[in-house]
C-alpha cells in the first residue's frame, strides 16, 4: 500500500470490472409514477430533449489524485457503465396500461413531453403481475398471473426473465411497485431451503415482492428495491444473492424528507447541537399516497423513515444531546396535490447551555422527479457490481446506501445513514474497483 498526498492508500491490485458490452435489460416491477418517469426520462435524454438532472451516473464527476492534479472525470467516463442508448425496458404491472397510458395517468410529466415520446412509450406493455391484495389492501389488480402456489408463480416470473434475456445481454430487476404491508422475517426467511419450502406451501410470510426477487436472484439477476418492503432484507435472499453472484442493496428510495434528514442531522451532530424533537408530516395525492393511507402499508414506510435519525445521532454516545428525541412521521393522503408532495419538518434543537431554537423545513417536492434518477443509478450501478469480480458475489452492496432510506448491511454492522459518508463510500468504492487511490481528505502533504 502506498500513500500519496491527500489521496490516501492505494488500492491493492484488483481485477477491474468487465466492459458494459451490448444491451442492458431493465425489468421494472410496477409501472407506476416512478417507473414511467424514469423510462420516459431516459428516452427524453436519449433524444436530447432534456438533461438527466439528479443522476450521479450521468452528470456526476469523481476527483482522482491530488487536488492539484485537477483531474475530475465524469463518473460514467471513469467506470464502465451501460450507455443509456443500450438500455431496454420491460416490466410487470397489475393493470394493463402501457407506459404511455400509465405515465399520462400519473400526471408527473407534462402532456407535451409525453406526446413527443408516445410512440416509444406505447411499445412497453406490462407483463401480467404476481399480486395478492392481502399485501396491498388499496389496490385491485386485474392483470395478474394465476398459479397453483407461490413456487409456480416464481417459476412463471423466471420464464419471463428467460424470455427477455434472449433479447438482451444482461438483466437487472428493480421494484417500483407499491408498498406492501409490514412483514417481519420469520422462519421461512432464514435459509434458501426454508424459503423454497415456503414457496411450495404458500407461506403467508412470502409477499409478491419476494416472489419477484426470488425469481431474479435465482436467475442470477441483480435486484434493487425502491419500496420499504422486507423483500431481500432477510438471510435467505442474502444467501441466494451471494450464491448466484446477483448483487442486492438496501430499500426505499431516499428522495424527499429522509434525504433532508440525512443532510441536516449529520450537521447538528457535527456541531454538537442537541435535538429534542423532530416532527415530520407530508401531504401526497398520488397512488402511492393512496396505498400509504392504509395503516398496514404505512407501518412499513414508517419503520423505514424512522430509522435514520436513531443511527445518525447515536444517542448512546451522546446522551446529553439526543437521548430523548421525540420523532414522529406522518403521511396524509391529499388528492389535490397529486405527485407533488409537500413535506414539513419542525425541528426543535438546543445549543450552548441548553437554549432552545427551532428550524422549519417546507419541501415542496415532486416525488417521482426525485426518485427517477435514483432508480436509474441503482440499476446501472448494480449492473456494474455484477461485472466487478470483487463485488459480484458479496451479496449486499452497502456502497449503494447513498440512494436508500433503509441501507442494508451485513449482520452486526450498523447502517450508515449520513448522506456525506454514504457519498464518500460510494465514490471510494468506484476508485477502489478501478485501482485508483482512495481519497482521505487529510491533505497535510500540501503544507510539507
Ligand atoms: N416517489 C418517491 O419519492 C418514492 C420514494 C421512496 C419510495 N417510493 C416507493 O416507490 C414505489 C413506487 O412509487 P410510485 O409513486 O411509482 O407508486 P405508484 O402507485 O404510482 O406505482 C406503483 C405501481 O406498482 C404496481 N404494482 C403494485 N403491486 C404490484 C405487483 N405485485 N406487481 C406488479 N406491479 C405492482 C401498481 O399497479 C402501480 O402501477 C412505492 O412503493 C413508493 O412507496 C417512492
Amino acid at each position: 500500500m502506498s500513500t500519496t498526498e491527500e489521496s490516501g492508500s492505494k488500492t491493492a491490485r484488483i481485477e477491474q470490472p468487465s466492459p458494459a458490452k451490448g444491451k442492458l435489460g431493465i425489468m421494472v416491477v410496477g409501472l407506476g409514477a416512478v417507473a414511467t418517469t424514469m423510462i420516459a426520462g431516459v428516452e427524453a435524454v436519449r433524444r436530447g430533449l432534456a438533461k438527466p438532472i439528479g443522476s450521479l451516473t450521468q452528470m456526476g464527476t469523481i476527483r482522482l489524485g491530488k487536488r492539484t492534479d485537477n483531474k475530475s472525470p465524469l463518473v460514467k467516463d471513469f467506470v464502465p457503465l451501460a450507455d443509456l442508448n443500450d438500455i431496454v425496458f420491460t416490466g410487470w404491472d397489475i393493470f394493463e396500461d402501457n407506459v404511455y397510458e400509465s405515465a399520462a395517468h400519473a400526471k408527473v410529466l407534462e402532456k407535451e413531453t409525453l406526446e413527443q415520446l408516445k410512440p416509444y412509450l406505447e411499445t412497453i406493455k406490462p407483463l401480467p403481475a404476481v399480486f395478492d391484495q392481502y399485501y396491498v389492501k388499496r389496490l385491485h389488480g386485474t392483470h395478474v398471473k394465476k398459479g397453483k402456489n407461490k413456487k409456480d408463480l416464481a417459476d412463471q416470473v423466471r420464464v419471463d426473465i428467460q424470455n427477455f434475456r434472449k433479447t438482451v445481454d444482461r438483466v437487472v430487476m428493480i421494484w417500483c411497485g407499491s408498498t406492501e404491508i409490514f412483514l417481519e422475517p420469520t422462519a421461512v426467511h432464514q435459509s434458501i431451503a426454508a424459503f423454497e419450502k415456503g414457496l411450495e406451501s404458500n407461506d403467508p410470510g412470502i409477499a409478491p415482492s419476494q416472489i419477484y426477487a426470488w425469481a431474479a436472484l435465482s436467475e442470477g439477476v441483480p435486484f434493487a428495491n425502491g419500496a420499504p418492503n422486507l423483500t431481500v432484507d432477510c438471510p435467505a435472499m442474502i444467501e441466494l444473492s451471494k450464491k448466484n453472484g446477483a448483487p442486492i442493496c438496501g430499500k426505499d428510495f431516499k428522495t424527499g424528507q429522509t434525504f433532508m434528514k440525512t443532510v441536516l442531522a449529520p450537521a447538528f451532530k457535527a456541531r454538537l447541537l442537541g435535538v429534542s424533537g423532530w416532527y415530520s408530516t407530508n401531504i401526497l395525492g398520488n397512488r402511492d399516497g393512496e396505498v400509504l393511507d392504509d395503516p398496514e402499508s404505512f407501518k412499513t414506510k414508517e419503520e423505514s423513515k424512522l430509522g435514520s435519525l436513531e443511527y445518525i445521532f447515536q444517542p448512546e454516545l451522546y446522551p446529553d444531546l439526543y437521548k430523548d428525541i421525540f420523532h414522529k412521521v406522518r403521511i396524509n393522503y391529499y388528492p389535490p396535490r397529486g405527485d407533488n408532495k409537500e413535506g414539513w419538518d419542525n425541528i426543535d434543537i438546543f445549543g450552548w447551555l441548553g437554549y432552545p431554537m427551532q428550524i422549519k423545513v417546507d419541501f415542496l417536492c415532486r416525488d417521482s422527479i426525485l426518485a427517477a434518477p435514483i432508480a436509474l443509478d441503482l440499476v446501472l450501478f448494480l449492473d456494474l457490481a455484477q461485472r466487478t469480480p470483487s463485488l459480484k458475489s458479496i451479496g449486499i452492496q452497502e456502497w449503494l446506501s447513498f440512494y436508500l432510506k433503509s441501507p442494508q448491511t451485513r449482520e452486526g454492522l450498523y447502517p450508515e445513514h449520513d448522506l456525506f459518508i454514504q457519498s464518500m463510500k460510494l465514490k471510494n468504492t468506484l476508485r477502489h474497483i478501478m485501482g485508483a487511490d482512495l481519497i482521505t481528505h487529510l491533505g497535510l502533504e500540501y503544507y510539507d
